[in-house]
């Protein structure tokens, strides 16, 4: 079923609650990657341009006592909002109550006001992350309109997505409607031929993904960490490498069933220690070294899955292929990067989490078809999951 975008919605002059995932990394108070402020920009712009009254809601990390709240406050989120938008964004201090009813019927047509963090909620009771029906219910009495633009919260069924979604006529939000469109448009109708790539560094955080995209693509290329469990399933020496002991028999199971559908690294940059200062070598992975662990694959590796990418019309890329945050052991990564971002005539998906950071950090943000927002909605979308933030947004 298609579901309602915030186009499809009368927004003049009414008051529109909008969910966004501003659940941004910060160190001392400073935002570190306002990758997700920045992608929420077009729906925020959009509404208020057509005269909606915007009250924005998010969540930001985990709040589990009274204690966590000082140091997990949106107002600096709300600051940069700001900035970005070039126009005040009233931010209030609190989720509920006098104050914030008063501020939101004080908004004119164009004007932003963004609600503390949903999950102060959680310090009595849980109320956010449980679904409080109550909680849900109030938050929706406080607007006319809800639109959903979390998509990186879309694996959540909380008061301030599901919740609200009950009681409003709800719409996807610019974003969550490309994430739909693109991560959604991998599972359920790929342009055929598929190539996914999958890393990081373990097995168990990808079971599900794995599982899923072997029903969905031509080919799996699996990198990063995770692959040494599966050479230790075929009996190779690994080293020090990565090993999840507790997997081997399901990447056994896979490479069994799987064939050449999977396709492993052929090489791998291998060091003593976990350092930018280690000295590096390349081998084999039939040669890796009992002493040493391999951090990245190496270049015969990124010459064969480039191979395997030509004649791709949808790929899809979800962990990196090394530790790529050590410069020395970054170039795997990189070299994932280029290949995917030559391909002119395939859609180009990042599923989110470490290879989007990876992306963006190295500089490719412009070389893809669409780098997701979400970490843990992305993979369980790919694994073929419903996800309850999407469900919950009205049908058109
Ligand atoms: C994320 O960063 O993946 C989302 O914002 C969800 O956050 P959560 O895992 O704390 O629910």
């Amino acid at each position: 079923m298609t579901k309602k975008i915030v186009s499809d919605l009368d927004l003049k002059g009414k008051t529109v609650l909008v969910r966004a995932d501003f659940n941004v990394p910060m160190k001392d108070g400073e935002i570190t990657d306002d990758n997700r402020i920045v992608q929420a920009l077009p729906t925020i712009k959009y509404i208020a341009e057509q005269g909606g009254k915007v009250v924005l809601f998010s969540h930001l990390g985990k709040v589990k006592e009274e204690s966590d709240k000082a140091s997990l406050s949106l107002k600096p989120v709300a600051a940069d909002l700001s900035k970005k938008l070039s126009k005040e964004v009233v931010f209030v201090p609190t989720t509920r109550g006098e104050q914030l009813e008063t501020a939101i019927k004080g908004l004119d047509e164009g004007e932003i006001l963004l609600v503390e963090n949903t999950r102060f909620e959680d310090v009595d009771g849980k109320k956010e992350s449980k679904n409080d029906s109550e909680l849900g219910e109030y938050w929706a009495s406080l607007g006319d309109l809800f639109v959903n633009d979390a998509f990186g919260t879309a694996h959540r069924e909380h008061a301030s997505n599901v919740g609200i979604a009950s009681h409003l006529e709800t719409a996807a939000g610019y974003l969550m409607d490309k994430e739909i469109k693109y991560i959604g448009g991998v599972v359920e109708n790929p342009d055929k031929p598929v190539v996914a790539i999958l890393g990081g560094a373990k097995v168990s955080d990808k079971i599900g993904v794995i599982t899923n995209l072997l029903k969905i693509a031509d080919k799996v290329l699996i990198g990063g960490g995770m692959s040494y469990t599966f050479f230790k399933a075929q009996g190779k020496e690994i080293g020090q490498s990565l090993l999840e002991e507790d997997k081997v028999d399901f990447a056994k199971d896979l490479l069994d069933r799987a064939g050449d559908q999977i396709v492993l690294p052929v090489d791998c940059k291998v060091a003593k220690e976990f350092s930018n200062d280690a000295e590096i070598s390349v081998v084999s992975v039939d040669d890796i070294p009992a002493d040493q662990e391999a951090m990245d694959v190496g270049p015969k590796t990124v010459e064969l899955f480039k191979e395997q990418l030509q004649g791709a019309h949808t790929v899809v890329w979800n962990g990196p292929m090394g530790v790529f945050e050590l410069s020395n052991f970054a170039k795997g990564t990189i070299g994932i990067c280029e290949a995917i971002a030559e391909l002119k005539d395939a859609n180009t998906i990042i599923g989110g989490g470490d290879s989007a950071a990876a992306a963006i950090s190295l500089g490719y943000a412009d070389d893809f078809s669409h780098i997701s927002t979400g970490g843990g909605a992305s993979l369980e979308y790919l694994e073929g999951k419903t996800l309850p933030g999407v469900e919950s947004i009205s049908d058109k």
